[in-house]
């Protein structure tokens, strides 16, 4: 079965750039991203997606009565894509939204999210900092299925990354960046392969 992919997005998006090109270089197969949604019009996302020939949407969390709304608008706009809870994934890549319960539960199991940490260490924002300060000698980052609580869904992929005594919070994130962009494409196509297990908190990784 093909998986249709929803990407949501909030700025830069290399993370979504680099699942992008994993698939247009063939090592993501059986899957399309049918359209990126990013939550800011101005977001560098929306132009890199469409230079990948993806449909690319800002939509504001601007005129909706609460976050219920806006997420029933997002989700709206993925299935009207053919990203559903039957066939569909949806990755956020540097989406700065807290998506609501109701969103998470419609498509249970089936939302990935990167996190510039070793989970459950350092999460919400500024994680890189968050390791430099509190003085770790190896932080990393992580991509983790989404549920209800932030940053803390089963884990099902991790790298670690040392913190060289010359760091800074620019070249740590950059170090960590370089592994986002791995472990997210691996993390998908593991999806795509149905060899992602969940059991309790553990994800197990079939062979
Ligand atoms: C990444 O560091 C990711 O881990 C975090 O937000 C950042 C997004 O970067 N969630 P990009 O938009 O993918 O370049």
């Amino acid at each position: 079965m093909v998986i249709n992919i929803g990407i949501l997005v909030s700025g830069r998006g290399s993370n979504m750039e680099a699942i992008l090109k994993a698939i247009r270089d063939g090592k993501i197969k059986n899957c399309e991203v049918k359209v990126v949604i990013s939550s800011k019009k101005d977001a560098r996302a929306l132009e890199v997606a469409k230079t990948y020939g993806v449909k690319a949407i800002a939509i504001e969390e601007v005129g909706f009565k609460d976050r219920v709304e806006y997420d029933n608008e997002i989700m709206k706009c993925l299935i009207e894509h053919g990203v559903t809870p039957d066939n569909g994934l949806v990755l956020l890549a540097g989406y700065m939204k807290i998506l609501s319960p109701e969103f998470v539960n419609k498509f249970k199991w089936r939302i990935m999210n990167i996190h510039p940490s070793l989970l459950p260490s350092f999460p919400a924002l500024h994680a890189q900092k968050q390791a430099l300060e509190y003085g770790v000698k190896v932080t990393g980052c992580t991509v983790h299925f989404v549920d209800e609580s932030l940053d803390m869904g089963p884990i099902i992929l991790q790298a670690p990354v040392p913190v060289e005594e010359d760091d800074t919070v620019e070249s740590l994130s950059n170090r960590i960046l370089e592994w986002e962009h791995k472990i997210y494409p691996e993390a998908v196509r593991l999806f795509i392969e149905g060899k992602l297990k969940i059991e309790g908190r553990r994800v197990r990784i079939l062979k």
